[in-house]
């Protein structure tokens, strides 16, 4: 069982209000990915740029990677939705995986996340920052991991402020990561931990976060409030 379970939000910005499910995916509307509708989606060279590929998928990789994610028992991955009257338009995924395989306390619960919007049309409204807090809520409040893990290279920002909103924040660096547009990129490693009581102490345990931290945690529990008000779990 890869797929989480359904959550259901509204997003408006410019007049424009937009009804998003976070919701399993299905193998029929894996073509969304790469449809030419939709401007030819994964196989767009600056959809894939800063996810470190440089090919095209089709219809069969599509399908092929359904199948595995499908079949994952330590990930939760969502598709990313638009619902209206006509019905369901699939734009991205959303994703949390390796779930409690990294750390070796054996204690703390970690994840990494990742998501895409591979439609373009649906970009810079606000649909991946509202999609990170239902993600973040539903990690920490329905999950109960410590800590979540992105990476995002410099120049994607747009991704990072979407992150950062959450209350991702940057742990370190890894230079040189990739190379695109003629020039070599650093990839930024960040976190989010967990900001309830309970997983905020068993994490820290007496040393002392630092302020970049603390308002990390903030935004956090902003993000989770947010969540908790707006996103219907159904
Ligand atoms: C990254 C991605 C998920 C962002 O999704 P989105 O729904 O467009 O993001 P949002 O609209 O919630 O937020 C993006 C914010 O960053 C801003 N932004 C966009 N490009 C930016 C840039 N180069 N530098 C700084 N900010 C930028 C947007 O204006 C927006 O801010 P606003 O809400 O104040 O207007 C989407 O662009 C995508 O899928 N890209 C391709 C795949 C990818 O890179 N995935 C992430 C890998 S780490």
């Amino acid at each position: 069982m890869a797929f989480g379970p359904i959550m259901r939000f509204a997003v408006e910005r410019d007049d424009e209000a937009l009804t998003i499910e976070l919701a399993p995916l299905t193998k029929e509307a894996m073509a969304e990915f790469i449809d030419a509708k939709h401007g030819g989606g994964m196989q767009r060279f600056t959809v894939g740029r800063y996810m470190g590929r440089s090919g095209a998928p089709v219809l069969e990789d599509e399908h092929e990677w359904y199948e595995r994610v499908r079949q994952e028992k330590d990930s939760l991955i969502w598709g990313i939705w638009v619902i209206t009257d006509e019905g369901r338009l699939l734009i991205g995924n959303s994703a949390i995986v390796d779930i409690g395989q990294e750390g070796h306390s054996g204690f703390i619960r970690q994840a990494t996340t990742g998501s895409m919007i591979f439609n373009k049309e649906y970009w810079g409204k606000g649909i991946a920052s509202a999609a990170h807090k239902a993600r973040t809520w539903f990690a920490f409040q329905h999950l109960g991991l410590h800590r979540l893990k992105s990476a995002v290279i410099q120049a994607n920002g747009g991704s990072r402020k979407a992150l950062e909103r959450s209350g991702y924040q940057l742990v370190y660096t890894e230079r040189n990561e990739q190379y695109s547009g003629g020039q070599l990129e650093h990839m930024d490693c960040l976190e989010c931990l967990n900001p309830l009581d309970l997983f905020w102490s068993q994490w820290w345990h007496g040393d002392r976060p630092s302020r970049a931290t603390q308002a990390a945690r903030r935004r956090t529990k902003e993000a989770m409030a947010w969540a908790e008000q707006f996103v219907e779990l159904l």
